[in-house]
């Protein structure tokens, strides 16, 4: 094993570095900066660094890592003290099992949101669907992860930001699913969505105004505001969806919507209560909140 001080730091002169003393050092000094977990700070930037699986930082302890790659780090590792998220700093993230590229334009897709995938799936299959809208498509992850799974349905991925769109049409080529999926640029809260379709799938901008100043710097800093919140209470896209749901989805089909944390789900609910929708189900994550709500279309 190698038998380096790992106190040096990567400024320093020192020219070779093992992948063992990088992850020796960077656990060191992301825990001096007073990062939560500082292993996992270091460990994901060298897996994406070097393209291992992470067990195999490990197992390939004792390789060294290259001039390119060592200024590469160095790099990412001023970005992440910056608090960066590390998926905008290597570019990727993982999605439903598939890569899915992501910038500062898109929101990063999160674990939870892979639920309403599930949802959506299990609905599709239901009722035989055969066009689907996704609303707000962001990266495209809800689109690709449908359309990888539903050979058969025609997709349309919509959103605001024409940045995003450039990103979901790459991740679809990525996934080979571009054929399945159109895209458009559509202002859902103004413009009028073409329809009907079997299924809207939603996870639209739904954190509060007021909310934004208390979010981590991660996200406040980083992600678009505009796909964070309606820049109002959390509930105008859901509002907007209330009124022209019956226009854009069949009767017989549904509305798919992620939804916030309490008190955010009974709030959506009683929107489509008002609006005389009466088959509305919720769906828990995995850390048991409601996070899906479903609205049959009738
Ligand atoms: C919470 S993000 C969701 C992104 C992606 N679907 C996901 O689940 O990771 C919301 C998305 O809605 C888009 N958006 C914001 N306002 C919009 C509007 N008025 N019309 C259409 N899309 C909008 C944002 O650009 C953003 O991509």
């Amino acid at each position: 094993m190698a038998s380096c001080s790992t106190k040096a730091s990567l400024k320093q002169k020192k020219q070779h570095w093992r992948i063992i003393e990088i992850l020796k050092w960077g656990e060191e000094y992301f825990a001096s900066k007073g990062f939560e977990s500082p292993k996992r700070e270091i460990e994901w930037l060298l897996v994406d660094l070097l393209s291992l699986p992470r067990i195999d930082l490990y197992l390939q302890f004792d390789q060294l890592i290259n001039s390119t790659d060592l200024s590469k780090l160095k790099s990412w590792i001023k970005r992440r003290l910056n608090h960066e998220p590390l998926q905008y700093i290597t570019g990727k993230t993982e999605f439903y099992g598939l890569p899915i590229e992501v910038n500062s334009h898109v929101l990063i897709p999160r674990p939870e949101t892979e639920r309403l995938v599930e949802i959506a799936l299990k609905l599709a299959e239901d009722i035989d669907a055969k066009e689907i809208v996704d609303v707000g498509t962001g990266s495209g992850c809800i689109a690709i992860a449908l359309a990888a799974n539903l050979k058969h349905v025609k997709i349309l991925a919509t959103d605001n930001s024409e940045r995003a769109l450039q990103v979901v049409q790459r991740n679809a080529e990525q996934n080979d699913v571009a054929k399945n999926i159109q895209f458009a640029k559509l202002d859902i809260l103004t413009e009028d969505l073409e329809g009907p379709f079997d299924i809207l799938v939603s996870n639209p901008p739904y954190v509060r105004k007021d909310e934004i100043p208390t979010l981590m710097p991660e996200i406040r800093d980083y992600e678009p505001i505009g796909a964070l919140t309606d820049g109002a209470d959390g509930l105008d896209f859901y509002r907007r969806f209330a009124v022209i749901a019956r226009k854009c989805v069949r009767e017989g089909g549904f509305l798919v919507l992620e939804v916030g944390l309490n008190p955010h789900p009974q709030q959506v609910k009683e929107i489509f209560e008002e609006g005389s929708f009466e088959a509305i189900e919720f769906f828990k994550d995995y850390n048991g909140d409601d996070r899906v709500i479903t609205i049959s279309v009738q």
